[in-house]
């Protein structure tokens, strides 16, 4: 019997076009000149793409590698070494192509069983590593201000819940250092905030947790950052977690970059007191060697998460709410097993792998944070707790320190851009790649000399 004819019919051969241009992207990686365009420059070589009648699969897929992927700064370079780039395993994303094709819905075990039990297990060798009890668990949600969120808002609801009050009687306990999408969580859930200062490393202290909370009693968590965005630093989590367990507060860490360190047995004991946190977060989207996107959100109790997140309706009725399904312990319904990548990296090479990567790219930031050292128009903030370095170059402005960064922005060297400590523009480098070379770098910075 002759099939009928499907409604969108499939074009083999551009399906196998688009998987050599795949192999080919996971091959040979990103084109480092690759970067922003204007919207009307867009539009002017885009064209009319969207029509009536379709342009073809062929001709849009010309549009995509010849006009919007040249439009786009490779994250991914071993010389991106601005805000928190990525450095995905080659497993990784070419499964991540696979998991597209298999259309899993992964909100529901009874959908996606097999995906989610190996999203767990990717979520139960972080958790064991963040020494999380037995029994920890969550999902795997879009990034980090999801993440965080979700974490923050199971606390609340457990504030509430327990201690009674309105949800906008609770307070967040978080420090100005803390990622913007923890500002954002608590404007969100309608909570005022409760200012923790910082050290001179912007880091929360047992003094400054003192001296911001004694006699508040309307905390339902304290933030508490593992890996600083700007400058990679980790707050004093034993503090942290000394304080929420006198006052019966939440404690989540946000280790959305940072925690990726707990993978290596060298940089473990720097998390001291994550084991004691209530949630935390991490994108394996960061340091993990995962695409986008993606960030694991474990809880130590997830029936809290639970009891927040659920999702009731007359439709979901019937959802088997004994079994694991990862719709319960964020803000999200329908999911993409987006961590899945993650779980076949870890499968592929092994977790020695994982924490020789997490190592190199450590010595590759010291290896700089040397060499800067020893350059006298160049000036090292501080010694990285974990793989960012902040540097002054001596005698030179804003508009130095841009015009610098813009000339290997366009060439493609480095990519390297100012950010500010304290008011002052200073450059900032974060490392997340171990194919990245510390030798090349230096090379780089050596033109700053100019
Ligand atoms: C410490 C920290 N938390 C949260 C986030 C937000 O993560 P995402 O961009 O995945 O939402 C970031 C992003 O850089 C971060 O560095």
């Amino acid at each position: 019997m002759s099939q009928a004819p499907k409604f969108f019919p499939v074009d083999e051969d551009l399906v196998h076009s688009i998987e050599l241009w795949s192999r080919n992207r996971i091959i040979n990686g990103p084109d480092p000149k690759n970067g922003a365009r204007t919207a009307s420059e867009l539009e002017g070589d885009l064209g009319a793409s969207i029509t009536t009648g379709g342009i073809g699969g062929t001709e849009a897929f010309r549009r995509f590698t010849d006009v919007i992927v040249p439009a786009i700064r490779a994250n991914d370079g071993a010389y991106n070494l601005a805000y928190v780039p990525a450095a995905p395993s080659a497993a990784s994303v070419s499964i991540d192509l696979a998991l597209s094709a298999a259309e899993i819905f992964a909100g529901a075990w009874e959908a996606g069983a097999g995906a989610i039990h190996a999203e767990n297990q990717a979520l139960k060798w972080l958790a064991e590593l963040a020494g999380f009890p037995n029994g920890a668990g969550g999902t795997f949600v879009s990034g980090g201000t999801v993440g965080n969120l979700s974490a923050l808002f199971t606390a609340r609801e457990k504030a509430v819940r327990e201690r009674g009050g309105k949800p906008a009687d609770w307070k967040l306990a978080i420090s100005e250092n803390a990622h913007s999408s923890n500002h954002l969580a608590a404007r969100v859930l309608g909570v005022d905030t409760v200012s923790i200062p910082v050290d001179e490393r912007g880091r929360i202290t047992r003094e400054s947790l003192k001296a911001a909370l004694g006699g508040e009693t309307q905390v339902f968590a304290v933030l508490a950052t593992a890996g600083s965005t700007n400058a990679g630093m980790i707050d004093d989590l034993e503090a942290i977690a000394d304080y929420c367990e006198a006052e019966g507060v939440w404690m989540h860490v946000d280790g959305a970059y940072g925690i990726a360190g707990i993978v290596s047995p060298d940089v473990r004991p720097q998390f001291k007191g994550l084991e004691r946190a209530h949630s935390f977060i991490v994108d394996p989207h960061k340091w993990l060697f995962a695409p986008y996107d993606c960030c694991a959100l474990v809880y130590g109790d997830p029936a809290q998460a639970r009891a927040a997140n659920t999702q009731t309706a007359p439709y979901l009725e019937l959802v088997d709410r004994e079994v694991w399904n990862p719709s319960d312990f964020a803000i999200h319904l329908s999911r993409r097993a987006r961590g899945l990548p993650l779980w076949f990296s870890l499968a592929t090479y092994g977790t020695d792998r994982y924490a020789d990567a997490v190592d190199q790219v450590i010595a590759t930031t010291h290896a700089v944070a040397d060499g800067i050292k020893k350059r006298d128009f160049l000036d090292l903030l501080f010694e990285p707790d974990l793989s960012v370095l902040l540097f002054r170059r001596v005698g030179w402005d804003l508009e130095q320190m841009t015009a610098w960064s813009e000339r290997h922005r366009i060439d493609g060297t480095i990519l390297c851009i100012p950010t500010f400590w304290s008011g002052v523009p200073v450059y900032r480098l974060c490392f997340v790649n171990p194919e990245t070379k510390a030798e090349v770098v230096l090379e780089m910075l050596d033109t700053l000399q100019d």
